[in-house]
């Protein structure tokens, strides 16, 4: 029987702490970035290791950066995956360079480093790997080609809290690479939109003054006491700055990192249980020798075994009360995309292949082990009902 209500893919998991958090900020007199904004980053820094930390109002944000202080513009190229959202491609368009695509491994969804080798050009000026679902790309080997050549790279984090790779050991965040995470709506922390860009302490600096207009000095620094109404602007920037209210219910988010991880942990175990061995789908392999921050529970149809397409998939699992999501069309199929770079679907057939039968299941630590297990039901019946 299909569940009572809907569940929605990825509903935030609030608690009073971070009612209490936003409220305690719109009691004070100061909304805009300030005191709970500098907590956040310094907090974040701790949490990831990292050595600098800037939040800004999205993700998105902090890449239209990254392509910025990396000095993208025309005539230059920029390599990333196929399978991510359009905001990965979108900032490369902003600043005038070029999208360049290398195509995923079919097994992990990650960009795969020997198509990066092949696209790689003169006017490659940065690479953006995307940490698809959490799970870290291989960035000792993605480092090493940019390194022997003079090019950027810039980490896609969005889908990363928390993260690791074993492969070095270190969280996410921790490198010399501007790396950028989202607390969009649906992530694994959320401030309602929001992001956080870490990196070098230089680079991360120049970024903040880029993220406010390009003034020499913020409106806390302005408008607290003993601050200066005086500033400069030495370019003109961007007002891409988080406000205390965002970063409040972020710090709280952040301190709960672990018990969302473990409740989101939870339902991923009880999904793979229940899909451990059927031969309608694929669930997404997990890497070896890296942690993922499990963002998204993706599956691959199998479409030889069901009489019904992915859409339909969708369409029958929302008839059962059950939401879900695809991750992603891949951004060569997407018209503006298509059209200015003349690609077609099988410019980037592993991408295409996995765009066409993927979904991603409802997965977030606001879900109870009852919510995953009305998923599990609804999923294996509506295989069963359309069983080829
Ligand atoms: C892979 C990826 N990159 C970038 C973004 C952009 O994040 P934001 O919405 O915080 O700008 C998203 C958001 O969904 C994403 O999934």
């Amino acid at each position: 029987m299909a569940r009572a209500t809907f569940l929605s893919f990825s509903p935030p998991c609030l608690s009073e702490q971070e009612i209490v958090a936003v409220s305690e900020v719109l009691r004070k007199d100061w909304l805009s970035s300030g005191p709970k904004t500098k907590e956040f980053e310094q907090t974040f820094c701790q949490v990831v290791g990292a050595k600098s930390a800037l939040a800004l109002n999205s993700c998105t944000a902090g890449l239209h950066l990254g392509m910025i202080l990396h000095q993208v513009g025309p005539g230059c190229e920029v390599i990333t995956s196929p399978l991510t959202f359009c905001a990965t491609a979108n900032v490369v368009e902003h600043v005038g360079g070029s999208v360049v695509l290398a195509d995923i491994n079919p097994d992990t969804l990650l960009i795969d480093e020997s198509q990066i080798e092949k696209n790689l050009s003169n006017k490659t000026k940065v690479i953006v790997p995307v940490h698809y679902a959490g799970t870290p790309c291989n960035m000792p080997a993605i480092n090493a080609v940019a390194a022997t050549r003079g090019i950027a790279v810039v980490e896609d984090a969005a889908h990363c809290m928390p993260g690791k790779t074993t492969v070095a050991g270190e969280p996410v965040g921790s490198s010399d690479n501007l790396t950028l995470f989202s607390f969009y709506a649906t992530k694994n922390i959320t401030t309602g939109e929001g992001g956080m860009m870490t990196g070098p302490q230089a680079l991360v600096d120049e970024a903040r003054s880029f993220a406010l207009h390009g003034m020499t000095r913020n409106a806390w620094g302005r408008f607290a006491k003993g601050g200066s109404w005086k500033y400069d602007v030495l370019q003109p920037g961007y007002k891409y700055n988080l406000t205390d209210m965002a970063a409040a219910l972020g710090v709280v988010q952040l301190s709960r990192v672990n018990e969302l991880f473990a409740q989101r942990m939870k339902i991923v175990g009880i999904y793979e249980e229940a899909f451990a061995r059927n031969e309608y789908f694929v669930p997404l392999k997990q890497s070896a020798g890296v942690e993922s921050s499990r963002h998204l529970y993706v599956i691959q149809l199998n479409l030889e075994k069901l009489t019904i397409g992915r859409d339909e998939f969708i369409t029958q699992l929302s008839e059962r009360n059950i939401g879900t999501s695809v991750h992603y069309t891949p951004v060569h199929q997407l018209t503006y995309y298509a059209k200015k770079y003349g690609w077609t679907p099988e410019s980037f057939p592993n991408a295409y292949k996995v765009g066409q039968r993927m979904l991603s299941l409802p997965l977030s630590s606001a879900m109870s082990t009852d919510d995953a297990c009305d998923v599990v039901a609804a999923v294996k019946d509506v295989c069963a009902k359309f069983t080829r």
